[in-house]
């Protein structure tokens, strides 16, 4: 598995003035790495990891998979790529905060091809160390606890691409050590796209990608 960038480009338009973010960018990322977006607060991280996340136009350029070149204007087979093979886990979440954790995970299933499976929820909350939370509503749960509850709901699929932004922003040390190594870990296998603005991942990453 292989997502090319070739020449991409984003501007965003703020009244009179454009706004250049993404400019001319080219790389390659294969599977079985780990790559590390960085740079500081504005330089462009989550717009990159939206187009690459395919939940975002670039203005210019190309982006293929695995060789074949990606339509943007064809919204419903970006749709069904992003659910096969994506994961995500978004900088501010994405949860259903009227949502007890459990059920938070459990819509997954609803995404997938996967068939509900208890034991991995109960094995995913303790491992994330939530399994105390499990009935409790998402609204309730600390910026930490909700980070690590994306990040079980992104481990819950079993996607090739995994994509997450700022996974560590809001942990403490020791919950941040725990997402390091499941990092570790899935890198072998999938293809990861993390994006961090300071240097903690660059020590396990493959590749790093200054913006
Ligand atoms: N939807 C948008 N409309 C206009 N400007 C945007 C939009 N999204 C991001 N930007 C601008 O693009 C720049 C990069 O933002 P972002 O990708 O969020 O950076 P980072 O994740 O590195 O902090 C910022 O100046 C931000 O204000
Ligand atoms: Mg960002």
């Amino acid at each position: 598995m292989r997502i090319q960038a070739s020449n991409l480009g984003k501007t965003y338009r703020k009244g009179k003035n454009n706004i250049e973010v993404i400019k001319d960018f080219c790389h390659a990322f294969e599977a079985g790495k780990m790559y590390l977006l960085k740079g500081a607060s504005g330089k462009g991280k989550t717009t990159l990891l939206s187009i690459l996340g395919l939940l975002d136009d670039p203005t210019y350029g190309d982006l293929s998979i695995d060789g074949r070149v990606l339509d943007f204007s064809d919204k419903n087979t970006l749709c069904s790529i992003r659910k096969e093979r994506y994961s995500f886990v978004f900088q501010d979440y994405a949860l259903f905060e009227n949502l007890s954790v459990f059920e938070n995970l459990k819509l997954i299933y609803e995404d997938t091809k996967e068939k509900f499976d208890g034991k991995k929820i109960d094995d995913l909350l303790q491992k994330m160390n939530l399994a105390h939370r499990k009935h409790h509503r998402t609204a309730e749960l600390s910026g930490g606890e909700k980070q690590r509850l994306a990040f079980a709901r992104a481990l819950l699929k079993d996607a090739e691409i995994f994509i997450c932004d700022e996974p560590i922003s809001n942990v403490d040390e020791g919950n941040a050590q725990i997402i390091i190594e499941l990092l570790k870990e899935l890198k072998k296998t999938k293809l990861v796209i993390v994006t961090c603005h300071t240097s903690v991942f660059d020590d396990i990453c493959d590749e790093i990608v200054e913006l």
